[in-house]
Order: C-alpha cells, then sequence, then structure tokens
C-alpha cells in the first residue's frame, strides 16, 4: 500500500506538470478592442483561466511583415504605430500550448471600428462603435454607417450600434465610415457557440482519472490475489492437518 501510495503521488505531480502545460491561458487586450489609432496606448497580457499556478506563458506578436517576437511578460505598448504595433497576438508556453490569437489593427487614419477582440459568445448583446479622432459623431446626422463582410447593414446618429443576441451567422469582417469622411480599417468578429464543453469531460481529465486511479486498482487486484492465495494455503495446511489426524487415528 506504502508502495502504490508514493507511486499514485509521483504520477500526480508528473501529471499535473504536463497538464499545467496545456492549461487554459486566454490572451486580453485592454483596452478591450481590436482597433486603435496611431499612438494610442495598449497592452496584451496573458490571463490563466484556472486558479492553477503556471508560468512561462509568454505574449507573441507576429506583425503585417510576419515577423514574429515575443514580448517578455507582456507587451505593454504606450504609443502604437501601424506598422509595428498591427498584427496578430496570442500567448505561449515554454512547451508551446497556444492560446487563440487576436488582431489588432493601429491606423494612421481618423477612423477606428470599437468591437469586441476576443470572440463573443452566442447569445450575446454586441456593440459596435465607430469613433472619429477628430470629429464628434452625434454633432451630426445619422452619419456612421456599418459593414458586414462589405454589405452596409446599417446607420446611426449616434454612431454606436448594437448586435441583439449575436449568432454564429454574425461572425464576419467588420468596418465603419463616417459619411463624408473616412472610413475604418476592417476587423473579425467571431461568434463561438454558448457551451464549451464541460471541463469534467476534458482528455486529459479523463486521462488524468484514468492513469492516478490505476494504481489503486492494481494495489487492489494484488491484494484480491495475495488475500486468494492465502486463503488458498490456509485451507490446503488445514486440509493436511486433518488428513494426517485421520492418518494418526488410524494407525493407533
Ligand atoms: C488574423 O490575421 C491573419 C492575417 O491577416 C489571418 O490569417 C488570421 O485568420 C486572422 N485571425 C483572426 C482571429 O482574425
Amino acid at each position: 500500500m506504502e508502495v502504490s501510495a508514493v507511486s499514485l503521488l509521483i504520477f500526480d505531480l508528473v501529471l499535473n506538470y504536463l497538464i499545467s502545460g496545456s492549461a487554459q491561458v486566454s490572451v486580453t487586450v485592454s483596452p478591450e478592442r481590436s482597433q486603435f489609432f496611431k499612438h494610442e496606448g495598449f497592452s496584451v497580457r496573458c490571463e490563466e483561466e484556472k486558479e492553477e499556478h503556471v508560468t512561462g506563458w509568454r505574449v507573441m506578436k507576429r506583425t503585417k511583415n510576419g515577423k514574429v517576437l515575443p514580448c517578455p511578460f507582456a507587451c505593454y505598448i504606450s504609443a502604437a504605430f501601424p506598422f509595428t504595433d498591427s498584427g496578430e497576438y496570442w500567448c505561449e508556453s515554454g512547451q508551446g500550448a497556444t492560446s487563440i490569437s487576436v488582431n489588432i489593427s493601429v491606423t494612421a487614419d481618423p477612423v477606428i471600428l470599437v468591437s469586441p477582440v476576443l470572440p463573443v459568445t452566442e447569445g450575446d448583446n454586441v456593440t459596435l462603435s465607430c469613433r472619429c479622432k477628430t470629429i464628434q459623431t452625434s454633432a451630426w446626422g445619422p452619419k456612421a454607417t456599418f459593414y458586414k463582410d462589405d454589405v452596409l447593414i446599417g446607420g446611426s446618429a449616434t454612431g454606436n450600434m448594437t448586435l441583439c443576441s449575436v449568432s454564429r451567422s454574425d461572425g464576419g469582417l467588420y468596418r465603419c465610415k463616417i459619411l463624408g469622411y473616412d472610413q475604418s480599417p476592417v476587423s473579425r468578429l467571431t461568434v463561438r457557440g454558448r457551451d464549451p464543453p464541460a471541463p469534467l469531460l476534458s482528455p486529459f481529465i479523463v486521462v488524468r482519472h484514468l492513469v492516478v486511479g490505476s494504481p489503486y486498482l492494481l494495489s487492489t487486484i494484488l491484494l484480491g490475489f495475495i488475500c486468494r492465495d492465502r486463503a488458498r494455503a490456509l485451507r490446503a495446511r488445514k486440509r493436511r492437518q486433518t488428513s494426517n489426524a485421520v492418518i494418526m487415528e488410524m494407525c493407533q
């Protein structure tokens, strides 16, 4: 039993290490949007979804020219530039596990679309906002227009538009335009299903339970064999003893 307790501990340690290599880490952007004006500041960080202590995650950045650069702990950009800070950002662990990636656009133009940088969930209300660096959109009439996959989907006097209870079909490439002025870069809105798979059914957890449980199972089976053999030996001894007694009786 002591052996199985020790092996259990070792298995658990090894597995925790292996599992932490694939821990759920999400990439977060602050402020939480996908477009920024030139010279604005933003940060990209990695956040663990579970409480487990995982180290070694770092933000990776792929710029427009395809260059991949790590940010040591997080990317803190105090003044963004279109060419060096636009691109794909994601989190990567030392073991090579990765988070989803997000695309950020930094523009020198005066209009941006403010939209969720991370995937939204089916049923969410999503607010799109067309923001202008120099003019107050609300001062004019219905001036902002919104496009999904290059199709006009609506206009707004306030510069905001809410997509109510989004479904997967709302996912796509969005941009906006301030009429008679300028338009924003394009950003992808991703809509994912409402139910993420239950964490209990994750293959890692299943394997972990199987492997951690197996020393128990094995020791139980072994104990079963040992007990059966002992019982057999005991019965055999008893049988021998009684037959000896019989023989002795017969000889007397
Ligand atoms: C980000 O941009 C790259 C290159 O334009 C593209 O291949 C990728 O699919 C984009 N990712 C997302 C999440 O939109």
